[in-house]
C-alpha cells in the first residue's frame, strides 16, 4: 500500500444465466480519480461494478484499503464506503425529492440527516430549490441527479455510475460530469460508465476497457485517446 486510498478488484469472476460474463477481472481505483470503465453494449461493465456492490453474485476478492468486502451484502458494501448509482436513474416517484435522497441516508439521526442533505445539495443546488416536489414530476437529468444525490448523502469515499448520461440532453450531462469532477476533487474515487468514450475519457484520469468480459486495457486515459485502435476493437468486439 502505498497510503492512497483504493478499490481493489481481483480475479473477478461473474456467472449470469449459467453462463460467465467477467473473466479473472482485476483493477483497481484510486480516491480522488475519476476512473472509467469503456466497453461495448454487453462487454460486462455493469455486470462488473453490480458485483463490486454486492449485486450479483462473484467469484474473486473486492477490498477496500485492504480490508476484503467478500460475501458483504449490498448495504454494508455501501457502509464500508463504497456507493453504486445503478443504470437507469430510477427515483421513488410517489416521494418527494428531499425524502428520496434521505432514504439512503446511513446516519439516521438528526444531524446525519441534516449533514447529508447538505452534502447532496452543495453538490446540487438545483435539487435544494426542489425539495418539496415530487420526484416523478422531475426531468431525466433531474432524477439522475437525485440518483447521484442518494450516494453522495452518504459519505461514500468510492462512488461508481453506471451510465452516467443515458438519454440525457448535452447540457445536463456537462452539469452531472462536473459534479463527479468536484467529487473526485474532494478526493472521492470515481468509477464511471459511460456510453460517449470521448466524454469519459475527457473527464477520466484513469481508463479500462473491457472486450466480451475481459480486460484489455488498464492505463492513463491519455494513453488510451492516443491509441484508438484499442478502443475501436473493443467496441467492435462485442
Ligand atoms: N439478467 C441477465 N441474465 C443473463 N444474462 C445477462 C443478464 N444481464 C446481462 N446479461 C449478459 O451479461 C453480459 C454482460 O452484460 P452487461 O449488462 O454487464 O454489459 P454492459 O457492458 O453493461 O452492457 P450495456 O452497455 O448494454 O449496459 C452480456 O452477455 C449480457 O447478455
Ligand atoms: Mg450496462
Amino acid at each position: 500500500m502505498t497510503g492512497t486510498s483504493q478499490v481493489r478488484v481481483e480475479n473477478l469472476v461473474v456467472e449470469r444465466g449459467g453462463k460467465r460474463v467477467i473473466h479473472d477481472v482485476s483493477f483497481s481505483v484510486t480516491a480522488g480519480k475519476v476512473t472509467t470503465l469503456l466497453g461495448a453494449n454487453g462487454a460486462g461493465k455493469s455486470s462488473t461494478v453490480m458485483a463490486m456492490a454486492g449485486v450479483l453474485p462473484r467469484g474473486g476478492s473486492v477490498s477496500l484499503d485492504g480490508a476484503k468486502l467478500d460475501g458483504f451484502a449490498p448495504d454494508r458494501i455501501r457502509r464500508a464506503g463504497l456507493a453504486l448509482v445503478p443504470e437507469g436513474h430510477r427515483v421513488l416517484g410517489q416521494l418527494s425529492v428531499e425524502d428520496n435522497i434521505l432514504v439512503a441516508a446511513l446516519d439516521p439521526s438528526a444531524s446525519g440527516r441534516k449533514q447529508g442533505l447538505e452534502r447532496a445539495y452543495e453538490i446540487f443546488p438545483e435539487l435544494a430549490e426542489r425539495r418539496r416536489q415530487s420526484a416523478s414530476d422531475l426531468s431525466g437529468g433531474q432524477k439522475q441527479m437525485v440518483a447521484m444525490a442518494q450516494a453522495f448523502v452518504a459519505k461514500p469515499r468510492f462512488m461508481i455510475v453506471d451510465e452516467l448520461s443515458l438519454g440525457l440532453a448535452p447540457a445536463v450531462v456537462k452539469r452531472l460530469a462536473e459534479a463527479l469532477k468536484i467529487a473526485a476533487a474532494g478526493g472521492i474515487g470515481v468509477l464511471l460508465i459511460e456510453q460517449f468514450a470521448n466524454l469519459a475519457l475527457d473527464l477520466a484520469d484513469q481508463a479500462l476497457v473491457l472486450e466480451r468480459g475481459r480486460l484489455v486495457f488498464d492505463g492513463s486515459a491519455a494513453t488510451l485517446k492516443a491509441q484508438p485502435d484499442i478502443l475501436h476493437g473493443a467496441y467492435l468486439a462485442n
